[in-house]
């Protein structure tokens, strides 16, 4: 059974510790519950993945206590500025450029150059931030699919055992989950509609949003893959024996492997490495990279979906 603490004192400290070592803890914001994990570790983070069940990695939000904490992570640029200071702390999420010795997993980013960060509102997550002091990547705690829960019951029956501890803090205010503008071009762009109308974003902004295609799960129209990212170089799959001149991820034992993904096989650990693996042998130095069977299994499913679109011919 997973446990279920209230939102007070030392539910909080005992959150605190088990983020520390890596695992994941569900808590209340203002929008809806969050699945949490240290944004700085790539095994926590793939554990995420793992416990919502999703075929594909889909960047998640890192939660931070305050716009200096987030100046440690992102590049703010104007725009962001003016969003932070009429609407953070609160149900606005901002997708920014990567910081340049930004610390937090590659995972969390998909691989991508930008990261989406939410100064949440609600006081019992504030407080869980200050304690933990950690950024902390939570998609809404449920399981892939599933509708995002808004009480903590709702939380276990969606995720059980794949949480150590739900943080009971009561109802979620807000209900939906946050807008997520994306400012890291040049013109502000809405992502997701959410719990701050956008017109009210508008009206803060002086100018009007660019409406992407919404859509919480996959890119489906083409224009939109390319806000994912693929390597420079050419990719193989399902390659047992590599060629001169290409870089070889291995998974598993393996004596011939540039670079592997697990050498024990496991697909937790494959997931934590997979971005920044690609990201070093998609250098410049091999003409291509060949990349070792990974079984359709488990996170298995997600890794292999990303290895897919990185196959993929481009256009
Ligand atoms: O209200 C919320 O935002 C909740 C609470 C827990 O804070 N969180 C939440 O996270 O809804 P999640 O993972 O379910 O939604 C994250 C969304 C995804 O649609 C993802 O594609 C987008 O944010 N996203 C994250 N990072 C991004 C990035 N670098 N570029 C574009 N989109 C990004
Ligand atoms: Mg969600």
């Amino acid at each position: 059974m997973t446990d279920i603490k209230p939102l007070n004192d030392d539910g909080i400290a005992l959150a605190a510790d088990i983020l520390r070592r890596g695992e994941l803890v569900a808590f209340p914001t203002e929008t809806v519950y969050g699945l949490g994990a240290n944004a700085m570790d790539d095994m926590a983070v793939a554990r995420i993945f793992e416990a919502k069940g999703r075929p594909r990695f889909n960047p998640l939000i890192v939660h931070l206590p305050s716009v200096q904490a987030v100046r440690q992570y992102a590049v703010m640029n104007g725009a962001a500025y003016t969003l932070a200071e009429k609407f953070w702390p609160g149900a606005l999420t901002m997708v920014m450029p990567r910081a340049k010795d930004c610390q937090l997993s590659e995972l969390v980013s998909a691989g991508l150059d930008t990261v989406a960060i939410r100064i949440p509102a609600h006081p019992g997550a504030r407080r869980l931030l200050e304690a933990v002091n950690l950024p902390i990547a939570a998609p809404s705690a449920n399981t892939s699919g599933k509708l995002s829960p808004t009480e903590a019951a709702h939380v276990a029956s969606s995720l059980g055992d794949a949480v150590s501890l739900i943080l009971d803090g009561g109802a979620c205010g807000v209900g939906v989950e946050s807008t997520i503008v994306d400012v890291s071009g040049k013109k502000p762009t809405l992502l997701r509609p959410g719990g701050i109308a956008a017109e009210e974003i508008e009206e803060v902004l002086n100018q009007p949003l660019i409406r992407a295609a919404s859509d919480d799960t996959a890119p489906k129209s083409p224009g939109m893959l390319s806000s994912h990212y693929a390597p420079h170089c050419p990719v193989r799959l399902n390659v047992e024996t590599p060629e001169t001149g290409e870089a070889y991820l291995g998974f598993g034992p393996t004596e011939k492997a540039t670079a592997n993904l697990s050498v024990k096989g496991d697909l937790r650990e494959a997931a934590a490495n997979l971005f920044r693996l690609l990201h070093e042998l998609d250098g410049g130095q091999y003409h291509a990279i060949a990349v070792a069977p990974i079984p359709e299994t488990g996170l298995g499913l997600a890794i292999n979906d990303r290895l897919r679109r990185a196959a993929a011919p481009r256009g």
